[in-house]
Parts: C-alpha cells; sequence; structure tokens
C-alpha cells in the first residue's frame, strides 16, 4: 500500500515539473544532436544506405546503440569507420564503396542507448571515422567484404589528367546476337548507340560480367571483351579498390582493377566503328582500330547502379 502512495505522489510530482515552463524550456534544450566527436573518433556525415551495404558488417550493441558504444565495438573489430543507423544498428567496416551524403537533418533517429543522441535512420547512416586508423592501401583488392558486394554496378571511365568529363560505360555488342562467338566489349556507347541499357556489370568474386557474359582475360592493346558462350570460364582477375583520387581514403569509389592493374584503362576512338570510344586495356601503337596517341588514360570507377 506504502509502495502504490509512493508512485502515486512521484507520478503528481513528475507532471507538475513537466507542467513547469522553465522544465519545458530544459527540456528543448535536451533535444537529441548528431555527437560531432567520440574520442578519436570523428563525425564524416549522414549517408544514404541501400543495396548492398555502404559498411558491411554489423554487430549487436549490449545496453542498447549509442555513438560511444558501436565506435567502441567497432575499434575492438579493428575497424576504422563505424556507422549508426535505424537507431538499433550498428555498422563497420574499412572503407566505405557507395556512400552518397545527404543532409544530418536526415539521420533523426534517437540511439536506444543514448537519448540526447541520434542514431541515423531508415536507410540513413550516421559514419564516424577513427582520425588514429590506417586506411586501407589503394593497391590492395577490397576482399575482405561479401563477394556479392558488387555485383549490381555500373562503370564510369574517369580522365586520369586534365578536365575531361566522366563518362558511363556500356556493354556493346560487336557482332550479330545469333552468332555463337557473340561477344560484347566496353565501351561510351554515344548517341545513336542502340544499347544504351547495356551497363549493369557486376564483380563476382573476382569475374566481372556483363549481364551474363563472362569476361576473356584482357588483350594487352585490344578492348576488354566478353562472351555469351555457355562454355567460357570467365576470367577470375578483376576486383574492386580503394579509390586513390578521393580526398578521404576511407570513402569513395572504388576503382576497378584487372590483373593487378587499375592504372592500364584507355579510350580511344575506334575509326572502324564510326568514332565510338572504346575501353582498350593498354594500348599499342600501329593498332588497326584506334591511334594510341589519340587514346585517353582513365580510371574505371565502380559506381552503384540506379
Ligand atoms: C573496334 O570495333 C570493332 C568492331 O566493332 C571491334 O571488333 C573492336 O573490338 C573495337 N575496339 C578495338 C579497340 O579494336
Amino acid at each position: 500500500m506504502r509502495a502504490f502512495i509512493i508512485t502515486l505522489t512521484l507520478a503528481h510530482l513528475y507532471t507538475q515539473i513537466l507542467a513547469n515552463p522553465l522544465a519545458q524550456s530544459l527540456k528543448t534544450r535536451q533535444a537529441p544532436g548528431i555527437k560531432q566527436t567520440v574520442g578519436t573518433w570523428l563525425y564524416k556525415g549522414c549517408y544514404k544506405d541501400f543495396g548492398p551495404r555502404i559498411l558491411a558488417f554489423r554487430f549487436d550493441v549490449p545496453g542498447g546503440n549509442s555513438a560511444e558504444r558501436c565506435t567502441a565495438i567497432c575499434n575492438g573489430h579493428g575497424y576504422g569507420l563505424a556507422g549508426l543507423e535505424y537507431g538499433s544498428e550498428c555498422w563497420c567496416d574499412n572503407y566505405m564503396p557507395y556512400g552518397q551524403l545527404m543532409s544530418d537533418s536526415d539521420c533523426s533517429f534517437t540511439c536506444p542507448g543514448d537519448n540526447t543522441e541520434l542514431c541515423g535512420a531508415g536507410n540513413r547512416m550516421l559514419v564516424y571515422q577513427d582520425s588514429t586508423a590506417t586506411p586501407p592501401s589503394p593497391n590492395t583488392c577490397i576482399t575482405w567484404r561479401d563477394a556479392s558486394s558488387f555485383i549490381n554496378n555500373v562503370l564510369q571511365a574517369v580522365p586520369k589528367s586534365g578536365s575531361g568529363p566522366i563518362t558511363k560505360l556500356y556493354a556493346i555488342p560487336t557482332n550479330p546476337f545469333t552468332d555463337p562467338l557473340y561477344y560484347t566489349i566496353i565501351s561510351t556507347c554515344p548517341a545513336g548507340c542502340p544499347y544504351t541499357d547495356y551497363y549493369n556489370f557486376g564483380l563476382y568474386g573476382s569475374v566481372l560480367r556483363s549481364y551474363n557474359s563472362l569476361p576473356y582475360a584482357p588483350n594487352v592493346g585490344d578492348s576488354q571483351a566478353f562472351t555469351s558462350q555457355s562454355s567460357a570460364v570467365g576470367y577470375a582477375g578483376f576486383c574492386p579498390k580503394p579509390n586513390p583520387l578521393s580526398s578521404n581514403p576511407f570513402i569513395g569509389y572504388p576503382l576497378l582493377s584487372v590483373s593487378g592493374h587499375t592504372d592500364l584503362w584507355s579510350l580511344c576512338t575506334n575509326t572502324t566503328a564510326g568514332g565510338r570510344q572504346d575501353i582498350v586495356y593498354s594500348p599499342v601503337v600501329n593498332h588497326p582500330h584506334y591511334v594510341k596517341s589519340a587514346c585517353q588514360d582513365v580510371w574505371i570507377q565502380i559506381v552503384p547502379y540506379s
């Protein structure tokens, strides 16, 4: 009986405090906000998360998610990035390949473990980076991620020098579909190209696919070619690598590597194909289809399919 009375009294007192205008203003001042720093971890932004996870590894947070707890968990597992999403979710990784920066106001869910902090929202991840962590090397394949992380992508050619535009790349058939040796190459597919929907490339482990076609090993001086032949094996020498051009070595669109190289791709004007711009692996002089000196060296950037 006594306990019941005390509870009632406390409840009454609480109602009175809430009704008090001073208490109201204190409450407003304590609206949850984005924690900007947590020890050596710095807030990097509110990012869109969709399809393939922008950070790949999820961990449970005993006691409820908060910036302090999630960054501590990621730190304990040796990761340099931590992400808070949907209030309760804590994600970690060494590299963020697909981050699209959104407005801070998108990340609006209160943290279950600390109601003064925000913990992302649906498809929105608050990302922290450990300023003392070592970023992954641009020479190393991003193989620590799930093999299915990169199966739904678009490729873009990024000029290595100058200020040329970034160009979307397509898989262009070079012979009739009815040909048993039907194959495609990677090209910019200029205006008038009938295959403008052929731009979904995927890395299945270390095999780069264009739709159902499998890649041949790259030939020096030739276009990167794919075949639809069912007996083809598919060259397994591809991988994504961290983007060395990005201002943040932990965040960026990965670059396509083949046979250990990200730096041998070039865009060449194909003189026998109406001046179409084709991707060539390590251009050579005296090629029947292009003039090497007119080729433009490019990186091939891997971006999410949309
Ligand atoms: C140039 O076009 C021809 C005909 O479509 C094609 O076979 C060849 O692979 C293309 N690219 C290069 C670099 O030769």
